[in-house]
């Protein structure tokens, strides 16, 4: 393998493409795609965003302390394309792509009805990276299509085609 130098950004791939949602202090929400995005503990089960702080969906989770993952299968590829091309700061996205919510279990924001996996976290740190500032989440509840969950509980990704 003959090696050159290459972009530093986004240089760490595959990354997954998932939804987050999120609400505002004022009840407001929102829907926005997000690749910085992955576990960063098992035990406890935690996450890490990275939301930029240009972002509209930016301020609701930073004072809301909270937020939801929504894992996004093949059919989803259009949601992703309308929400992460236009801001909750001009329109109200989610009502204008007809998307269905239903409220968090454990958190104060709604989750993604066609979502396979709807990951529900509590925000316990962040810190302003650059262009981004990266939220670090505890996992408070994870729901699924029940047709994905095995009898230990665990989910079977494998029958999810991610996009
Ligand atoms: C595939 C894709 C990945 C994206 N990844 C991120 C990300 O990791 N973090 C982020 O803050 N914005 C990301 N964006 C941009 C936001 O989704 C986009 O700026 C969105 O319009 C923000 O909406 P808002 O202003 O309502 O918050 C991504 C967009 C796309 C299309």
């Amino acid at each position: 393998m003959n090696k050159k130098e290459a972009k530093k950004q986004g240089c760490l791939q595959p990354v997954p493409k998932v939804l987050i949602s999120c609400r505002g202090l004022d009840g407001e929400n929102d829907i926005l795609p997000v690749v910085c995005c992955c576990n960063c503990s098992m035990n406890p089960p935690m996450v890490a965003v990275g939301i930029l702080l240009v972002n509209y969906s930016h301020h609701m989770i930073k004072e809301s302390g909270c937020f939801a993952i929504n894992l996004v299968d093949q059919n989803l590829q259009h949601v992703i394309d309308y929400m992460g091309s236009h801001s909750r700061r001009n329109e109200d996205k989610i009502a204008q792509m007809g998307i269905k919510m239903c409220e968090g279990q454990k958190i104060n924001a709604s989750v993604i009805q066609d979502c396979p996996v709807n990951i529900e976290c509590k925000v316990i740190g962040s810190m302003v990276t650059g262009s981004h500032e990266l939220f670090i989440a505890q996992v408070e509840h994870v729901s699924a299509d029940a047709n994905l969950i095995r009898d230990d509980g665990s989910i079977d990704f494998s029958r999810i085609n991610f996009l």
